[in-house]
Protein backbone atom coordinates (compact mmCIF):
# COMPACT_ATOMS: atom_id res chain seq x y z
CA UNK A 1 0.00 0.00 0.00
CA UNK A 2 1.27 3.35 -0.68
CA UNK A 3 1.47 5.80 2.09
CA UNK A 4 -0.57 9.19 2.14
CA UNK A 5 1.55 11.97 0.47
CA UNK A 6 0.26 14.77 -1.14
CA UNK A 7 -1.11 18.95 -1.06
CA UNK A 8 -1.07 19.79 2.51
CA UNK A 9 -1.71 23.44 2.04
CA UNK A 10 -2.53 25.23 -0.86
CA UNK A 11 -1.96 29.57 -1.02
CA UNK A 12 -1.98 31.50 -4.49
CA UNK A 13 -0.50 35.18 -4.74
CA UNK A 14 -1.65 37.21 -8.19
CA UNK A 15 -0.39 40.38 -9.64
CA UNK A 16 -1.34 44.29 -8.31
CA UNK A 17 -3.55 44.76 -11.15
CA UNK A 18 -6.27 43.72 -13.35
CA UNK A 19 -7.30 44.16 -16.91
CA UNK A 20 -11.54 43.89 -17.37
CA UNK A 21 -11.73 41.54 -20.78
CA UNK A 22 -14.55 44.33 -21.23
CA UNK A 23 -11.99 47.07 -21.13
CA UNK A 24 -9.98 45.61 -23.80
CA UNK A 25 -13.21 44.69 -25.74
CA UNK A 26 -13.86 48.57 -25.98
CA UNK A 27 -10.27 49.45 -26.86
CA UNK A 28 -10.10 47.01 -29.91
CA UNK A 29 -13.67 46.78 -30.79
CA UNK A 30 -13.52 43.26 -30.80
CA UNK A 31 -17.18 41.55 -29.85
CA UNK A 32 -16.74 41.47 -25.48
CA UNK A 33 -18.39 37.84 -25.86
CA UNK A 34 -15.10 36.39 -27.80
CA UNK A 35 -13.62 36.88 -24.30
CA UNK A 36 -16.22 36.36 -21.95
CA UNK A 37 -17.65 33.02 -23.81
CA UNK A 38 -15.36 32.07 -26.84
CA UNK A 39 -12.60 31.77 -24.09
CA UNK A 40 -13.84 31.72 -21.45
CA UNK A 41 -12.38 34.83 -19.44
CA UNK A 42 -13.56 37.78 -18.12
CA UNK A 43 -10.27 39.42 -16.42
CA UNK A 44 -6.54 38.99 -16.44
CA UNK A 45 -4.02 39.63 -13.36
CA UNK A 46 -1.02 42.09 -14.85
CA UNK A 47 2.08 42.37 -12.10
CA UNK A 48 3.51 45.58 -11.16
CA UNK A 49 6.89 46.83 -12.50
CA UNK A 50 7.97 46.00 -9.02
CA UNK A 51 6.47 42.04 -8.97
CA UNK A 52 7.59 39.04 -10.94
CA UNK A 53 7.72 35.34 -10.33
CA UNK A 54 10.08 35.88 -7.37
CA UNK A 55 7.72 38.61 -5.80
CA UNK A 56 4.53 36.54 -6.34
CA UNK A 57 6.20 33.24 -5.15
CA UNK A 58 7.23 34.66 -2.06
CA UNK A 59 3.81 35.71 -1.33
CA UNK A 60 2.05 32.83 -1.96
CA UNK A 61 4.42 30.73 0.17
CA UNK A 62 4.39 33.09 3.45
CA UNK A 63 1.22 32.18 4.61
CA UNK A 64 1.96 28.46 4.55
CA UNK A 65 4.90 29.44 6.53
CA UNK A 66 3.12 30.57 9.15
CA UNK A 67 0.56 28.26 9.31
CA UNK A 68 3.16 25.59 9.23
CA UNK A 69 6.44 26.64 10.07
CA UNK A 70 9.43 25.26 8.67
CA UNK A 71 11.18 23.37 10.62
CA UNK A 72 10.27 20.10 8.11
CA UNK A 73 11.32 21.84 4.99
CA UNK A 74 14.41 20.61 3.37
CA UNK A 75 13.35 21.43 -0.45
CA UNK A 76 11.78 23.92 -2.38
CA UNK A 77 11.22 23.24 -6.00
CA UNK A 78 10.53 26.64 -7.87
CA UNK A 79 8.64 25.56 -11.35
CA UNK A 80 8.53 28.52 -13.89
CA UNK A 81 9.02 29.07 -17.75
CA UNK A 82 9.29 32.49 -17.28
CA UNK A 83 12.28 32.43 -15.20
CA UNK A 84 14.19 35.70 -14.48
CA UNK A 85 17.60 34.29 -14.50
CA UNK A 86 19.19 31.88 -16.99
CA UNK A 87 21.87 30.48 -13.96
CA UNK A 88 20.39 31.31 -10.72
CA UNK A 89 17.19 29.80 -9.32
CA UNK A 90 14.29 32.11 -8.57
CA UNK A 91 13.41 29.96 -5.18
CA UNK A 92 17.23 31.07 -4.12
CA UNK A 93 15.84 34.34 -3.15
CA UNK A 94 12.25 33.30 -1.94
CA UNK A 95 14.58 31.46 0.57
CA UNK A 96 16.18 34.37 1.85
CA UNK A 97 12.98 36.53 1.57
CA UNK A 98 11.26 33.93 3.83
CA UNK A 99 13.64 33.71 6.30
CA UNK A 100 14.34 29.71 5.29
CA UNK A 101 17.42 27.89 7.17
CA UNK A 102 20.85 27.21 5.21
CA UNK A 103 20.16 23.41 5.45
CA UNK A 104 17.41 23.95 2.36
CA UNK A 105 18.20 21.91 -1.16
CA UNK A 106 16.51 24.87 -3.70
CA UNK A 107 16.28 24.27 -7.83
CA UNK A 108 14.18 25.38 -10.19
CA UNK A 109 12.16 23.29 -13.26
CA UNK A 110 11.26 24.51 -16.70
CA UNK A 111 8.69 22.47 -19.38
CA UNK A 112 6.70 25.02 -20.14
CA UNK A 113 3.23 24.72 -18.03
CA UNK A 114 3.62 21.36 -16.99
CA UNK A 115 7.08 21.56 -14.43
CA UNK A 116 4.31 22.41 -11.44
CA UNK A 117 3.10 18.71 -11.62
CA UNK A 118 7.07 17.43 -12.20
CA UNK A 119 7.70 19.38 -9.06
CA UNK A 120 4.98 18.30 -7.14
CA UNK A 121 5.61 14.32 -8.64
CA UNK A 122 9.30 14.97 -7.11
CA UNK A 123 8.01 16.08 -3.86
CA UNK A 124 6.01 13.21 -3.78
CA UNK A 125 8.48 10.96 -4.31
CA UNK A 126 11.12 13.07 -1.85
CA UNK A 127 8.44 12.45 1.06
CA UNK A 128 7.79 9.00 0.40
CA UNK A 129 11.65 8.45 1.08
CA UNK A 130 11.48 10.61 4.61
CA UNK A 131 8.22 10.77 5.71
CA UNK A 132 9.22 13.94 8.44
CA UNK A 133 10.42 16.16 5.45
CA UNK A 134 8.07 18.75 4.22
CA UNK A 135 8.57 19.81 0.56
CA UNK A 136 7.64 23.82 -0.40
CA UNK A 137 6.70 23.39 -4.04
CA UNK A 138 6.08 26.86 -5.76
CA UNK A 139 4.50 27.28 -9.37
CA UNK A 140 4.52 30.87 -10.97
CA UNK A 141 4.18 32.84 -14.19
CA UNK A 142 3.91 35.69 -15.85
CA UNK A 143 2.15 35.25 -19.20
CA UNK A 144 3.53 37.90 -21.81
CA UNK A 145 2.31 37.60 -25.58
CA UNK A 146 2.82 40.53 -28.35
CA UNK A 147 0.41 43.45 -28.03
CA UNK A 148 -2.39 43.55 -30.30
CA UNK A 149 -1.73 39.43 -31.01
CA UNK A 150 -4.13 36.28 -30.87
CA UNK A 151 -2.44 35.17 -27.70
CA UNK A 152 -3.07 39.04 -25.84
CA UNK A 153 -6.32 38.47 -23.86
CA UNK A 154 -4.67 35.02 -22.55
CA UNK A 155 -2.34 36.62 -20.43
CA UNK A 156 -2.21 36.49 -16.79
CA UNK A 157 -0.03 36.34 -13.73
CA UNK A 158 0.16 33.67 -10.91
CA UNK A 159 1.84 31.70 -8.11
CA UNK A 160 0.66 28.69 -5.80
CA UNK A 161 2.41 27.40 -3.15
CA UNK A 162 1.87 24.13 -2.42
CA UNK A 163 3.52 22.24 0.81
CA UNK A 164 3.82 18.41 0.17
CA UNK A 165 3.57 16.33 3.11
CA UNK A 166 2.96 12.80 4.47
CA UNK A 167 -0.83 12.75 5.48
CA UNK A 168 -2.43 15.63 3.73
CA UNK A 169 -5.28 17.57 4.98
CA UNK A 170 -6.42 18.70 1.08
CA UNK A 171 -5.28 16.58 -1.52
CA UNK A 172 -3.67 12.63 -1.59
CA UNK A 173 -1.82 11.99 -4.37
CA UNK A 174 -2.23 8.79 -6.57
CA UNK A 175 -0.57 6.68 -8.66
CA UNK A 176 -1.08 5.57 -11.74
CA UNK A 177 0.36 8.36 -13.61
CA UNK A 178 -0.22 8.71 -17.27
CA UNK A 179 2.61 10.44 -19.13
CA UNK A 180 2.73 12.05 -22.41
CA UNK A 181 6.12 13.18 -24.42
CA UNK A 182 6.07 14.73 -28.14
CA UNK A 183 8.67 16.77 -29.83
CA UNK A 184 6.10 19.84 -31.30
CA UNK A 185 6.65 23.69 -31.89
CA UNK A 186 3.24 24.86 -30.36
CA UNK A 187 4.18 27.75 -27.98
CA UNK A 188 7.61 28.59 -26.97
CA UNK A 189 9.86 31.33 -26.07
CA UNK A 190 13.39 31.82 -27.31
CA UNK A 191 16.21 33.07 -24.88
CA UNK A 192 16.38 36.54 -26.88
CA UNK A 193 12.24 37.42 -26.47
CA UNK A 194 10.68 38.73 -23.23
CA UNK A 195 6.92 37.19 -25.43
CA UNK A 196 6.07 33.83 -26.06
CA UNK A 197 5.84 32.84 -29.48
CA UNK A 198 2.41 30.77 -30.20
CA UNK A 199 0.96 28.67 -33.23
CA UNK A 200 -2.51 28.91 -31.81
CA UNK A 201 -4.09 26.18 -33.13
CA UNK A 202 -1.39 23.77 -33.52
CA UNK A 203 -1.67 24.69 -29.57
CA UNK A 204 -5.15 23.39 -29.10
CA UNK A 205 -4.49 20.50 -31.59
CA UNK A 206 -1.44 19.08 -29.07
CA UNK A 207 -3.03 20.03 -26.54
CA UNK A 208 -5.97 17.20 -27.03
CA UNK A 209 -3.47 15.00 -28.44
CA UNK A 210 -1.53 15.24 -25.15
CA UNK A 211 -4.91 14.49 -23.14
CA UNK A 212 -5.69 11.17 -25.53
CA UNK A 213 -1.84 10.07 -24.87
CA UNK A 214 -1.76 10.74 -21.47
CA UNK A 215 -5.14 8.60 -20.40
CA UNK A 216 -4.22 6.07 -22.97
CA UNK A 217 -1.19 5.37 -20.74
CA UNK A 218 -3.18 6.14 -17.73
CA UNK A 219 -5.61 3.40 -18.64
CA UNK A 220 -2.82 1.02 -19.66
CA UNK A 221 -1.27 1.73 -15.93
CA UNK A 222 -4.66 -0.14 -14.59
CA UNK A 223 -5.62 3.76 -14.08
CA UNK A 224 -9.54 4.53 -12.82
CA UNK A 225 -12.46 4.63 -15.49
CA UNK A 226 -13.64 8.21 -16.01
CA UNK A 227 -16.84 7.98 -14.15
CA UNK A 228 -14.89 7.09 -11.11
CA UNK A 229 -13.07 10.37 -11.27
CA UNK A 230 -15.57 13.46 -9.57
CA UNK A 231 -14.17 16.47 -10.96
CA UNK A 232 -10.92 17.07 -13.18
CA UNK A 233 -8.81 19.80 -13.11
CA UNK A 234 -7.21 21.16 -16.64
CA UNK A 235 -4.42 23.32 -17.53
CA UNK A 236 -6.24 26.21 -18.27
CA UNK A 237 -4.40 28.82 -20.61
CA UNK A 238 -7.86 29.96 -21.05
CA UNK A 239 -11.04 28.28 -19.51
CA UNK A 240 -12.90 27.29 -22.07
CA UNK A 241 -9.94 24.88 -23.30
CA UNK A 242 -10.68 22.80 -20.12
CA UNK A 243 -14.01 22.17 -21.86
CA UNK A 244 -13.04 21.42 -25.33
CA UNK A 245 -10.54 19.10 -23.42
CA UNK A 246 -12.92 17.25 -21.25
CA UNK A 247 -15.37 16.77 -24.23
CA UNK A 248 -12.29 15.56 -26.37
CA UNK A 249 -11.98 13.01 -23.22
CA UNK A 250 -15.40 11.92 -23.06
CA UNK A 251 -15.95 11.15 -27.01
CA UNK A 252 -12.18 9.26 -27.12
CA UNK A 253 -14.27 7.20 -24.23
CA UNK A 254 -16.85 6.63 -26.22
CA UNK A 255 -19.24 8.75 -23.91
CA UNK A 256 -21.90 11.53 -24.75
CA UNK A 257 -19.60 14.70 -24.62
CA UNK A 258 -21.96 18.03 -25.04
CA UNK A 259 -21.21 20.96 -23.04
CA UNK A 260 -23.51 20.00 -19.92
CA UNK A 261 -21.33 16.87 -19.68
CA UNK A 262 -18.20 18.99 -19.64
CA UNK A 263 -19.60 21.57 -17.34
CA UNK A 264 -20.16 18.73 -14.65
CA UNK A 265 -16.24 18.14 -14.57
CA UNK A 266 -14.82 21.34 -15.24
CA UNK A 267 -17.49 23.86 -14.23
CA UNK A 268 -16.31 24.48 -10.98
CA UNK A 269 -12.35 24.04 -11.35
CA UNK A 270 -12.43 27.69 -13.25
CA UNK A 271 -13.35 30.22 -11.35
CA UNK A 272 -10.42 31.92 -10.38
CA UNK A 273 -8.91 31.12 -13.74
CA UNK A 274 -11.49 33.29 -15.03
CA UNK A 275 -10.49 36.54 -13.62
CA UNK A 276 -6.88 36.07 -13.15
CA UNK A 277 -5.53 34.60 -16.94
CA UNK A 278 -2.96 32.26 -17.62
CA UNK A 279 -0.52 31.46 -15.02
CA UNK A 280 1.26 28.73 -17.32
CA UNK A 281 2.21 26.48 -14.31
CA UNK A 282 0.07 27.69 -11.66
CA UNK A 283 -2.96 27.54 -13.98
CA UNK A 284 -4.01 23.91 -12.76
CA UNK A 285 -3.28 24.35 -9.21
CA UNK A 286 -5.72 27.66 -9.38
CA UNK A 287 -8.05 25.09 -10.98
CA UNK A 288 -7.90 22.99 -7.86
CA UNK A 289 -8.29 25.94 -5.46
CA UNK A 290 -11.13 26.95 -6.63
CA UNK A 291 -12.88 23.38 -6.87
CA UNK A 292 -11.92 22.90 -2.68
CA UNK A 293 -13.23 26.29 -2.21
CA UNK A 294 -16.52 26.26 -4.19
CA UNK A 295 -17.44 22.46 -3.41
CA UNK A 296 -18.24 21.63 0.05
CA UNK A 297 -19.42 17.86 -0.62
CA UNK A 298 -16.16 16.49 -2.37
CA UNK A 299 -14.47 15.25 0.72
CA UNK A 300 -12.82 11.30 0.06
CA UNK A 301 -14.09 11.87 -3.67
CA UNK A 302 -11.21 11.78 -6.52
CA UNK A 303 -9.86 14.38 -8.40
CA UNK A 304 -8.63 14.02 -12.10
CA UNK A 305 -5.56 16.41 -12.77
CA UNK A 306 -4.59 17.22 -16.74
CA UNK A 307 -1.51 18.99 -16.82
CA UNK A 308 -0.06 20.20 -19.87
CA UNK A 309 3.15 22.27 -20.84
CA UNK A 310 3.82 22.86 -24.70
CA UNK A 311 6.59 21.62 -26.62
CA UNK A 312 4.99 19.33 -25.20
CA UNK A 313 5.10 17.08 -22.12
CA UNK A 314 2.04 16.24 -20.40
CA UNK A 315 0.66 13.97 -17.46
CA UNK A 316 -2.59 12.73 -16.10
CA UNK A 317 -3.32 11.99 -12.55
CA UNK A 318 -5.36 11.47 -10.01
CA UNK A 319 -5.41 12.82 -5.90
CA UNK A 320 -8.46 11.85 -3.34
CA UNK A 321 -9.60 14.78 -1.31
CA UNK A 322 -9.09 14.69 2.20
CA UNK A 323 -12.18 14.32 4.96
CA UNK A 324 -11.98 17.31 6.21
CA UNK A 325 -10.90 19.72 3.68
CA UNK A 326 -12.97 22.05 4.42
CA UNK A 327 -11.09 23.33 7.28
CA UNK A 328 -8.07 23.71 5.91
CA UNK A 329 -8.66 25.18 2.27
CA UNK A 330 -7.73 29.03 2.27
CA UNK A 331 -11.71 30.29 0.62
CA UNK A 332 -11.72 33.71 1.89
CA UNK A 333 -7.52 34.74 1.75
CA UNK A 334 -7.82 33.12 -1.78
CA UNK A 335 -11.02 35.60 -2.69
CA UNK A 336 -9.20 38.52 -1.19
CA UNK A 337 -6.44 38.12 -3.45
CA UNK A 338 -8.54 38.58 -6.14
CA UNK A 339 -10.90 41.38 -4.89
CA UNK A 340 -7.76 43.46 -4.07
CA UNK A 341 -6.05 44.06 -7.33
CA UNK A 342 -6.37 47.27 -8.74
CA UNK A 343 -8.68 47.75 -11.97
CA UNK A 344 -6.71 49.38 -15.21
CA UNK A 345 -7.35 50.95 -18.04
CA UNK A 346 -5.93 49.62 -21.54
CA UNK A 347 -3.57 52.65 -21.65
CA UNK A 348 -2.01 51.82 -18.32
CA UNK A 349 -2.37 47.77 -19.02
CA UNK A 350 -0.20 48.59 -22.25
CA UNK A 351 2.51 50.89 -20.35
CA UNK A 352 2.67 48.14 -18.29
CA UNK A 353 3.22 45.60 -21.05
CA UNK A 354 6.15 48.15 -22.86
CA UNK A 355 8.01 48.45 -19.75
CA UNK A 356 11.41 46.68 -19.78
CA UNK A 357 14.08 46.36 -17.43
CA UNK A 358 17.38 47.50 -18.24
CA UNK A 359 19.88 44.84 -20.21
CA UNK A 360 22.72 46.59 -19.73
CA UNK A 361 22.56 46.35 -16.51
CA UNK A 362 23.17 49.77 -15.31
CA UNK A 363 21.53 50.53 -12.31
CA UNK A 364 17.96 51.52 -11.70
CA UNK A 365 15.23 51.85 -9.31
CA UNK A 366 11.58 50.59 -9.78
CA UNK A 367 8.94 52.68 -9.09
CA UNK A 368 6.77 51.79 -5.89
CA UNK A 369 3.65 50.38 -7.44
CA UNK A 370 2.91 46.79 -5.64
CA UNK A 371 0.99 46.49 -2.53
CA UNK A 372 1.94 42.86 -1.91
CA UNK A 373 4.44 41.66 0.68
CA UNK A 374 7.67 41.80 -1.33
CA UNK A 375 9.51 43.56 -4.13
CA UNK A 376 11.91 44.08 -6.75
CA UNK A 377 13.18 47.16 -5.29
CA UNK A 378 15.83 47.46 -8.69
CA UNK A 379 18.61 46.43 -10.84
CA UNK A 380 22.26 47.01 -9.65
CA UNK A 381 25.27 45.55 -10.99
CA UNK A 382 22.94 43.27 -13.72
CA UNK A 383 21.61 41.91 -9.83
CA UNK A 384 17.88 41.93 -9.09
CA UNK A 385 17.49 43.26 -5.70
CA UNK A 386 14.56 41.96 -3.68
CA UNK A 387 12.93 43.28 -0.52
CA UNK A 388 10.29 42.72 1.89
CA UNK A 389 7.70 45.87 0.96
N1 LIG B 1 -19.17 35.18 -29.25
C1 LIG B 1 -18.94 33.94 -28.73
N2 LIG B 1 -17.86 33.17 -29.09
C2 LIG B 1 -16.99 33.69 -29.96
C3 LIG B 1 -17.17 34.96 -30.53
C4 LIG B 1 -18.32 35.71 -30.14
N3 LIG B 1 -18.54 36.93 -30.61
N4 LIG B 1 -16.13 35.18 -31.37
C5 LIG B 1 -15.35 34.09 -31.34
N5 LIG B 1 -15.86 33.19 -30.48
C6 LIG B 1 -15.30 31.89 -30.12
C7 LIG B 1 -14.78 31.09 -31.29
O1 LIG B 1 -15.81 30.38 -31.93
C8 LIG B 1 -13.75 30.20 -30.63
O2 LIG B 1 -14.39 29.13 -29.97
P1 LIG B 1 -14.19 27.62 -30.50
O3 LIG B 1 -12.73 27.36 -30.52
O4 LIG B 1 -14.91 26.81 -29.51
O5 LIG B 1 -14.76 27.61 -31.87
C9 LIG B 1 -13.19 31.08 -29.52
O6 LIG B 1 -14.15 32.13 -29.33
C10 LIG B 1 -11.88 31.73 -29.87
O7 LIG B 1 -12.03 32.37 -31.10
P2 LIG B 1 -10.93 32.26 -32.24
O8 LIG B 1 -10.48 30.86 -32.40
O9 LIG B 1 -11.40 33.01 -33.42
O10 LIG B 1 -9.79 33.12 -31.48
P3 LIG B 1 -8.36 33.51 -31.96
O11 LIG B 1 -8.09 33.14 -33.36
O12 LIG B 1 -8.22 34.93 -31.60
O13 LIG B 1 -7.37 32.64 -31.06
C11 LIG B 1 -6.34 31.22 -29.50
C12 LIG B 1 -7.69 31.78 -30.01
C13 LIG B 1 -5.65 30.48 -30.63
C14 LIG B 1 -6.61 30.27 -28.37
C15 LIG B 1 -5.49 32.43 -29.04
O14 LIG B 1 -6.10 33.05 -27.95
C16 LIG B 1 -4.08 32.04 -28.65
O15 LIG B 1 -3.19 31.94 -29.48
N6 LIG B 1 -3.84 31.85 -27.31
C17 LIG B 1 -2.53 31.50 -26.81
C18 LIG B 1 -2.22 30.02 -26.99
C19 LIG B 1 -3.07 29.12 -26.14
O16 LIG B 1 -3.60 29.53 -25.12
N7 LIG B 1 -3.19 27.83 -26.54
C20 LIG B 1 -3.91 26.89 -25.76
C21 LIG B 1 -3.31 25.49 -25.87
S1 LIG B 1 -1.55 25.55 -25.50
C22 LIG B 1 -1.44 25.54 -23.80
O17 LIG B 1 -2.38 25.24 -23.14
C23 LIG B 1 -0.15 25.97 -23.16
C24 LIG B 1 -0.26 27.38 -22.74
O18 LIG B 1 -0.58 27.69 -21.60
C25 LIG B 1 0.03 28.44 -23.71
Amino acid sequence: LTAAIGIHDLSFSTGQFVLPHAESARHNGTDVDKYHVGLGQVAMSVPAIDEDIVTMGAAAAAPILERHGHDRIRTILFATETSVDQSKAAGVFVHRLLGLPESTRVVELKQACYSGTAALQLAVALVQRDRRQQVLVIAGDVSKYPLDSPGEPTQGAAAVAMLVAADPALVRVVEPSGLFTNDVMDFWRPNYRSTAIVDGRLSVDAYLQAVEGTWKDYTERGGLSLNEIAAVCYHQPFTTMAHKAHRHLLSYCGQPSDRRNSAEAVGRTTAYNAVIGNSYTASMYLGLASLLDSTDDIMDQTVGFLSYGSGSVAEFFTGVVAADYRDHRRRNENRDVISRRTEIDYAAYRELHEYDLPVSGEERALPRQTAGSFRLAGIADHKRVYQPR
